[in-house]
């Protein structure tokens, strides 16, 4: 690359949005989970569509691969560059504003590069709803969550971030801007182009700006933490739920003993609500836009005849917004307290609902077997059939040579994925991390179909290059 990109660059963007320092480049080179170390020529912060446009423009003209970034919160290295140190990454971080609110076409129109919890705020005030949450929700940016298409805890009630986004703003890899902002539920005019960016991980176009669906505000919530007799008293419990509130469940979050374990010892505010262990928890919430506060009876109701079958054997109603808070912390305390436990190979996977049990118990058997000592965390969405079906190593094993089992230990438990019809990553994406478990798993037309709406949008190959398909 030469100079003469950098002064462009720098033309572009003035001196707040070009970072070429290594000390000043350092936190946007290495990913969240500390896997992956990539280097850049430099870091350029936009503060405009029209800004993204030209730096895009000058890239393309030069052959220079870029790797769009948001709040590089990412659990597959896919907003990491490679290590040549050739490529621009451009971060959407400066581009935070909240252009417009309608909260009677309940639409939010945002540049990418506003915080999900600013999103959710911003809504909140305007007396609506933007439903998509999850842990990383205080530091990833809504470009992001829609290059992932996110999923979260309130999948089972709102949809994944695909079903979420109205309308689009996107930069090509040619430079050109693609105006896709509609704020409309129907539009049957041909093929859905925003979807094809969605989930596609910045290789195919730089997300800046976005329509978002709200919902009405919930007005009666409540949360309970269950423990369970047993896994498949889970999956009636579900089922129960659903049938015993008109529908209004909009979390069903399953974990497993160790996550209390762990969470009690690492998360602060992360408490048991139990005086004793139990094998499995479900933390359930109800929501309604109704103010009439009987989702409390409700859920006292339910869960009595829960426990009249067997199905719960203790539960736990929060009573305060606090005490909702806390039960929360276990849950969103997870991935943190995972990572003081060393080393974790993941597995961020989906099968029918109706098959998650069968698929615990069948996933846990091959890897226990595979790597003796391995510690099952099966913990996650349950009411989406998505589960985190992570590893942390042997209590006292070394991290390294731990994860150097990363991809045996991934077939072991994909290859039975597989078999029971899931997929391999349910909401995280492929980045760098599963590229090769993609091409190993998805069908080869699939595959083919892929490469070519890639050749479509990007034939030079310069939108985050090496991330996705191989
Ligand atoms: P980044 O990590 O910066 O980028 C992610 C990808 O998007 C990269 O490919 C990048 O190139 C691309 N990208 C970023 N911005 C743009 C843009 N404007 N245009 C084009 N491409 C872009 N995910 C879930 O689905 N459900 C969960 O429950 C969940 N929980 C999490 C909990 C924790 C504690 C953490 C750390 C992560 C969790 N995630 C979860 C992962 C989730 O994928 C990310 O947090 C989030 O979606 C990524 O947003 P980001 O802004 O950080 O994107
Ligand atoms: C979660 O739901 O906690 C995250 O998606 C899982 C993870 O960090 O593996
Ligand atoms: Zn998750």
């Amino acid at each position: 690359m030469s100079d003469d990109l950098l002064s462009r660059i720098a033309a572009v963007v003035g001196p707040n949005g070009l970072l070429t320092a290594a000390s000043d480049m350092a936190p946007y080179l290495e990913d969240e989970r500390g896997l992956y170390h990539g280097r850049a020529r430099a870091v350029v912060r936009p503060g405009s569509t029209i800004e993204v446009a030209e730096i895009v423009r000058l890239c393309h003209e030069r052959g220079v691969g870029i790797v769009p970034q948001g709040g590089n919160t990412g659990l597959c290295g896919a907003a990491t560059p490679d290590a040549t140190g050739a490529q621009i990454l451009l971060s959407l971080s400066r581009m935070n504003t909240l252009r417009a609110i309608d909260p009677v076409n309940f639409t939010m129109t945002v540049d990418a590069g506003v915080v999900l919890q600013t999103v959710q705020e911003t809504a909140d005030k305007a007396g609506c709803l933007f439903p998509l949450n999850f842990g990383a929700q205080g530091s990833c940016l809504i470009g992001g969550a829609i290059a992932t298409n996110a999923g979260g805890a309130g999948v089972l009630r709102y949809g994944n971030t695909r079903d979420l986004v109205m309308g689009l703003e996107v930069v090509l890899p040619d430079g050109r801007i693609w105006d896709g902002m509609r704020a409309l539920r129907k539009d049957n005019t041909g093929y859905d182009l925003k979807q094809l960016f969605i989930g596609s991980e910045g290789t195919l176009g730089i997300i800046t700006g976005a329509v978002l669906k709200l919902f009405p505000k919930p007005k009666d919530i409540a949360t309970a933490f269950c423990a369970l007799s047993n896994l498949d008293s889970a999956l009636s419990l579900l089922a129960r739920a659903r049938a015993a509130t008109g529908d209004l469940v909009s979390a069903f979050e399953l974990m497993p003993r160790i996550v209390l374990e762990i969470t009690t010892t690492h998360v602060s505010g992360a408490a048991d609500p139990f005086g004793e262990p139990y094998p499995w928890y479900v933390l359930i919430e109800l929501s309604s836009s109704c103010s009439d506060g009987t989702l409390q009876n409700s859920l006292e109701d339910f869960l009595g005849a829960a426990m009249e079958d067997g199905e719960v054997v203790d539960a736990v109603l929060a009573s305060s917004s606090e005490q909702r808070r806390g039960l929360w912390r276990i849950r969103e305390g997870i991935p943190e307290a995972q990572s003081r436990e060393g080393g974790s190979i993941k597995h961020d996977i989906s099968v029918p609902i109706s098959s998650v049990p069968a698929f615990i118990r069948r996933a846990t058997s091959a890897a226990e077997a595979a790597l003796p000592g391995v510690r099952v965390l099966a913990y996650g969405h349950l009411g989406d059939g998505n589960l985190h079906f992570n590893l942390s190593q042997p209590i006292g094993a070394d991290k390294e040579a731990y994860l150097a089992e990363y991809v045996r230990l991934n077939h072991v438990v994909h290859d039975i994925v597989v078999d029971m019809q899931g997929s391999i990553s349910a909401e995280h994406g492929i980045g760098q991390l599963k590229k090769e478990e993609l091409a190993h798993y998805k069908a080869p037309l699939e595959l083919d179909l892929m490469r070519r709406i890639k050749d479509v949008f990007d034939p030079n190959g310069m939108m985050n290059p090496g991330k996705v398909l191989l």
